[in-house]
């Protein structure tokens, strides 16, 4: 099957008679259970659930995965289950421009002396590779969160494999639709499900994907163990969001594409960071990597300072102005307003997650708000 029918036709109950269409929504605690236990037992609910199942279901045929998913509570808790496959002593590879709730993760856990964190440009290949020598893991985001810089991942996790390293992929920003890491090598891949997997802005979810069996059998007793579960609530949500994964990505990406465009030959606008532009530094890469398009989430940094960005917010009526993305609808925000941001990242520089409205009635409020910062 097609990826834009696995989203709709993945993870339902089996077409016997009087079956319902959509698997329900499990809420117990515990399942009935006599005598030795098996592995395959589903004993008690954090441990797995079969709301959970179906989402991790469908997230491994969309990832081209060997096992099924893992479902966290967050994507945070995500990471930090794959964080702790690096051991203590150990060495983790990071880019410069990742999410920073990842950052601020690995910070926090080489300043408890757990691990030492290696900070890389991850655009910069032959660096990265430098810094993998002697390294346990290497993160991989690419698109990079908000710079939108785009990583070799091939190269990368050639690189990675040749000194024993792992890789995982924060896949996040360009959803299995646009590129699956596994197909490529990399060993592991998480995804903040809060994004274009849910779609809706409603419901917090992190899923893990597995190279192997027994890699995700590692992470199934240790999240057994901690209970950084989702509820079967939550889960449901978002497999109802995944049901219009293709629709909403392509709706989206096709309008970011275009707003990019007229965003770029806006004359407040100083620069704009979307892949899909031919003046972007990730373009040749993003195109031969990134199948199908360039995501939905755009860059921009306006003429002005700090305050001139932030009246620009203030004055938008059709976007809103809050972090997150990856939802039906547009937000925009400056990413610097987060202390943890580098400084890397420019003071005004605005996030765009552009969401699937009509592309005039967001151009019409942007170009509003461009024209009174010009104006100004
Ligand atoms: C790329 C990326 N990874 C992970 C996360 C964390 O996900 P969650 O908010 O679901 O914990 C985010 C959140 O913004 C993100 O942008």
């Amino acid at each position: 099957m097609r990826k834009d029918t696995v989203v709709v036709a993945g993870g339902r109950p089996d077409h016997e008679h009087d079956a319902p269409v959509n698997p329900p929504v499990v809420l117990t605690s515990t399942y009935r259970g006599t005598g030795e236990l098996d592995p395959a037992d589903r004993t008690y609910a954090r441990l797995t659930n079969p709301t959970w199942e179906a989402f991790e279901d469908v997230l491994a045929q969309l990832e081209e995965a060997p096992c099924p998913a893992l479902s966290y509570a967050s994507g945070l808790a995500a990471i930090t289950a794959v964080l702790t496959l690096v051991p203590v002593g150990g060495t983790l590879v990071l880019p410069r421009h990742s999410y920073q709730g990842s950052v601020a993760l690995a910070h926090t856990w080489q300043e408890r002396g757990i691990f030492t964190v290696r900070t890389v440009d991850i655009t910069d290949t032959e660096a990265t590779s430098a810094a993998l020598d002697g390294a346990d893991m290497l993160w991989v985001e690419s698109p990079t969160n908000p710079m939108l810089e785009i990583a070799d991942v091939p190269a990368l996790v050639r690189a990675a494999r040749e000194k024993g390293v792992l890789t995982c992929v924060d896949n996040t920003f360009a959803t299995p639709l646009l590129q699956r890491p596994l197909g490529v090598g990399a060993d592991l891949v998480v995804h903040s499900a809060t994004k274009y997997i849910a779609g809706h802005s409603d419901v917090l979810m992190g899923a893990v994907l597995c190279a192997t069996p027994e890699l995700r059998q590692r992470l199934h007793s240790q999240r057994s163990l901690e209970g950084g579960i989702p509820g079967p609530f939550e889960a449901w949500l978002a497999l109802r969001g995944v049901r219009t994964l293709a629709v909403r990505v392509e709706r989206s990406m096709a309008t970011a594409a275009e707003l990019a465009r007229r965003l770029e030959a806006h004359p407040a606008v100083a620069h704009v960071r979307y892949p899909g532009l031919a003046s972007d530094p990730g373009h040749e890469r993003a195109a031969a990597q990134l199948q199908g398009g360039f995501g939905s989430v755009i860059s921009v940094v306006p003429h002005g300072d700090v305050a001139a960005a932030e009246r620009l917010l203030t004055d938008l009526r059709v976007w809103t102005p809050a972090t997150s993305l990856g939802g039906v609808e547009s937000l925009i925000e400056r990413r610097r307003r987060h202390h943890d941001e580098p400084e890397t990242v420019p003071e005004n520089l605005l996030r765009l997650s552009v969401g699937i409205e009509n592309v005039e009635d967001l151009w019409e409020d942007l170009r509003a708000g461009l024209d009174a910062l010009a104006d100004r």
